[in-house]
């Protein structure tokens, strides 16, 4: 049985298809005070896979919910699949007196799981924080799929050397290209200083694929930078389109035509889905 979190039921229904196992039926509320009640209605099986990315502290409260249901109906061995992990950023205290944000949710979701599997996250270490380790899904390649064939000489640019992988992924899966990355300094929350990389990209097709687009201010610089230095076409591909409040404004007034991610993260802009790589894994 496939069990569907509130905030990925359209990737745990793509996912259901693919292995070929029913959806179960689930069932979200919210009470006056706010508090989350996420069940499984009539669940009877031995076994479920839940599908569920953390994308706010109350997904986090609803993935625990789902576990702890299925552990009442007797479910004897639950899979968590959680396709974005959010807090995964919060990877170490980076100041005193600060929380491992990411170790402490590891923790709690570890409890009510036999097994968990993630979708490229934005460090591999937060998967020793869950017990057993969670398993790490690299499905960049698949952002590789909406890309036109007749690319002019490719350059595959990550905004950061932390995600030049994702972007010789891209690029392996693509077939042909040249990946480079950008020098970036974060300044604070929302804004960033990159430096332009080696690649000479003048009159070439670009590709910058990241891990996360979440505010579009990384992306926003690297694309006004290479706007600066005559490319050709310019795709700005993620992982996890997180999206928040103005990026896609922010990124098509840089000059981005072309937006897109994957279903770990439900937008408008994912145009690809990691269902089938996550179903390899599963099957
Ligand atoms: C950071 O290291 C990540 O790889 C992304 O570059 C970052 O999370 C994107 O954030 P934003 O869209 O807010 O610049």
């Amino acid at each position: 049985m496939i069990v569907s979190g509130s905030t990925s039921q359209v990737l745990a229904a793509s996912l259901a298809r693919e292995l070929e196992r029913p959806l179960a039926p689930v069932d979200y509320q919210r009470f006056p005070d706010g508090e989350l009640l996420a069940s499984v209605p009539d669940f009877d099986a031995e076994e479920a896979v839940i599908v569920a990315s953390t994308l706010s502290s109350d997904a986090h409260v609803e993935l625990l919910q789902l576990q702890d249901a299925l552990a009442e109906a007797g479910c004897a061995e639950v899979t968590t699949v959680v396709p974005y992990m959010g807090y995964s950023r919060q990877d170490a205290a980076f100041e005193a007196g600060q929380p491992i944000s990411s170790r402490a949710i590891a923790k709690a979701v570890s409890t009510g799981t036999d097994r968990v599997l993630t979708v490229n996250p934005h460090e591999r270490a937060v998967c020793d924080f869950f017990e057993p380790t969670a398993e790490a899904v690299d499905a960049a390649g698949v952002l590789a799929d909406p890309l036109p064939r007749d690319l002019t000489d490719p350059v595959f640019l990550s905004p950061d050397a932390g995600a030049i992988s994702i972007a010789e992924t891209v690029r392996d899966a693509y077939g042909e290209g040249e990946v480079d990355y950008f020098e970036k300094t974060r300044l604070s929350g929302d804004e960033v200083d990159i430096s332009p990389s080696d690649a000479d990209v003048t009159g070439r097709d670009v590709v910058v694929t990241d891990d996360i687009i979440a505010t579009g201010s990384t992306m926003s610089e690297a694309v006004a930078i290479l706007g600066e230095r005559g490319v050709g076409r310019v795709y700005v591909t993620c992982v996890h389109p997180l999206l928040t409040t103005n990026a896609y404004t922010k990124l098509s007034r840089a000059g981005v035509e072309t937006i897109y991610g994957t279903d770990t993260v439900e937008r408008p802009a994912s145009a690809v889905s990691v269902a089938p790589v996550l179903a390899e894994r599963l099957e």
